[in-house]
C-alpha cells in the first residue's frame, strides 16, 4: 500500500504489510507522545477535523495526534455551524476546505460521506466513521490494542477469540474491526445483541469468506473462553427514536460479577467508549474500573499512537520524524506511563 498522499477511507485498504507499517510507525510515536520529546516534523501543517456528528476522543485524538507532530489544526463542530445547513454539497465544503489544509480528518452522520467528501478534496481524507459503515482509524487502533494486551500473556490475534457484545447492526466500530480481522487466521468469534440489532449480512459473509467461526446469540451470560470481551453502546442517534433505543438500552450489562464468572482470569476488556454511564444502561459497570484486565483507557491512548502514525504516513514523513526533535522543557508527569 502506497501511504503518501492516500485517503484512508475503509479497512478494506489495508493488507497485512500495511497494518504492520502502521503498528511499526505507532511504536515509535511513543516518546512523542509520551512527552519524552518533541518533533516538530509537520511545523507549518494544518490539518482540517472536520466533525458533523458528537465526538470526544476521535475529534481530540486527531488534533491532539497532529500538534504532537509539531502541527496545526482548524476544526469546525456540528451540522448547524457549518454551511452545510445552508444546502453547500460536500464536494463544494471539500473544494474548498481543502485549499485550506494539507490533510483532513471527518466524521459524518451518513454512509459514504467521507468517501464522497474524498472526492472533491485536493488533499488526504482520513475517515473519522461515516454512520454506520466504517470507522477505520478505531478498528486499527483496536487492533493494535488487541496484539498488544494479548502479547502481554504470550497470545496472539490469529486463534484468538472475541466476543463482540451491544449494538452489532449499528456499531461501526464493530462492522470495520471484525472485517480487519479476516486478514488474520482462524478467529473465533461470539456475536451476542438482541436479534434486532445483529450483526450485518454482509460483514458475517467477509467472516464466513476468511474462514473464521462465529456464534450469534441474544444471551450474555454463558461459559466464555473468550480472549477479549469487546462491549459496545446501543447507538441510540441511529434509531427512529430514543423510545425505539431505549428498548436495548442496558439489556446487556458486564459487571464485575458476571466477568468473573463467565470469563476466563485475563480476558481483555475493551470498548471503543464513550460508554454509557447512565444507570438505567451502564453497560460497562464501575465495579470494573479496578479490574487490570479492563483496556479501554489503554485502547483510547493507543488511538493518539495510531493516529499519529497514519498523519505521519500519509504526509510522508513517517521515517524522518526524529530529525526534527527538539527537547521537552516544561514539567511533564511521565510517570503517568
Ligand atoms: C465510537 C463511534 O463513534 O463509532 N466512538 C469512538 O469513536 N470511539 C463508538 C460509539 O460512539 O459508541
Amino acid at each position: 500500500m502506497q501511504f503518501t498522499g492516500a485517503n484512508i477511507l475503509s479497512v478494506g485498504q489495508f493488507n497485512p504489510d500495511a497494518i504492520q507499517r502502521v503498528f511499526t510507525i505507532a511504536d515509535q510515536m511513543e516518546p512523542y507522545a509520551h512527552r519524552r520529546k518533541r518533533t516538530k516534523v509537520l511545523e507549518g501543517a494544518i490539518l482540517g477535523n472536520l466533525f458533523f456528528e458528537a465526538s470526544t476522543r476521535t475529534r481530540v485524538s486527531f488534533g491532539t495526534a497532529f500538534n504532537l507532530l509539531g502541527g496545526e489544526v482548524r476544526e469546525t463542530t456540528g451540522m448547524e455551524s457549518s454551511a452545510i445547513a445552508k444546502g453547500e454539497s460536500l464536494f463544494d465544503t471539500a473544494r474548498v476546505l481543502s485549499s485550506y489544509s494539507d490533510i483532513i480528518t471527518m466524521r459524518h452522520p451518513k454512509a459514504g460521506s467521507v468517501a464522497e467528501f474524498a472526492e472533491g478534496s485536493r488533499v488526504p481524507v482520513i475517515n473519522g466513521g461515516d454512520g454506520a459503515n466504517e470507522h477505520p482509524t478505531q478498528a486499527l487502533l483496536d487492533l493494535y490494542t488487541i496484539a498488544k494486551e494479548l502479547g502481554h500473556h504470550g497470545r496472539k490475534v490469529d486463534g484468538m477469540h472475541i466476543c463482540m457484545i451491544g449494538d452489532l447492526k449499528y456499531g461501526r466500530t464493530v462492522h470495520s474491526l471484525s472485517k480487519l480481522l479476516c486478514l488474520y487466521k482462524n478467529v473465533r468469534f461470539t456475536l451476542i445483541s438482541p436479534r434486532e440489532l445483529a450483526m450485518p449480512d454482509e460483514v458475517l459473509n467477509a467472516l464466513t469468506d476468511a474462514g473464521h467461526a462465529f456464534r450469534v446469540t441474544d444471551e450474555l451470560v454463558g461459559e466464555m473462553d473468550a480472549d477479549i470481551v469487546y462491549q459496545t453502546r446501543i447507538q441510540q442517534e441511529r434509531f427512529a427514536s430514543l423510545e425505539e433505543a431505549s428498548l436495548y438500552r442496558g439489556k446487556f450489562r458486564l459487571n464485575n460479577e458476571i466477568y468473573t464468572r463467565h470469563y476466563k482470569p485475563n480476558t481483555v476488556i475493551m470498548h471503543p467508549l464513550p460508554r454509557d454511564s447512565r444507570a438505567e444502561a451502564n453497560e460497562l459497570d464501575n465495579d470494573l474500573n479496578q479490574n487490570p484486565n479492563l483496556a479501554i483507557f489503554r485502547q483510547a491512548d493507543n488511538g493518539v499512537l495510531i493516529r499519529m502514525a497514519l498523519f505521519a504516513l500519509t504526509l510522508g514523513v513517517a521515517d524522518i520524524v526524529n530529525k526534527y526533535d527538539t527537547d521537552v522543557v516544561w514539567f511533564s508527569n511521565k510517570a503517568r506511563y
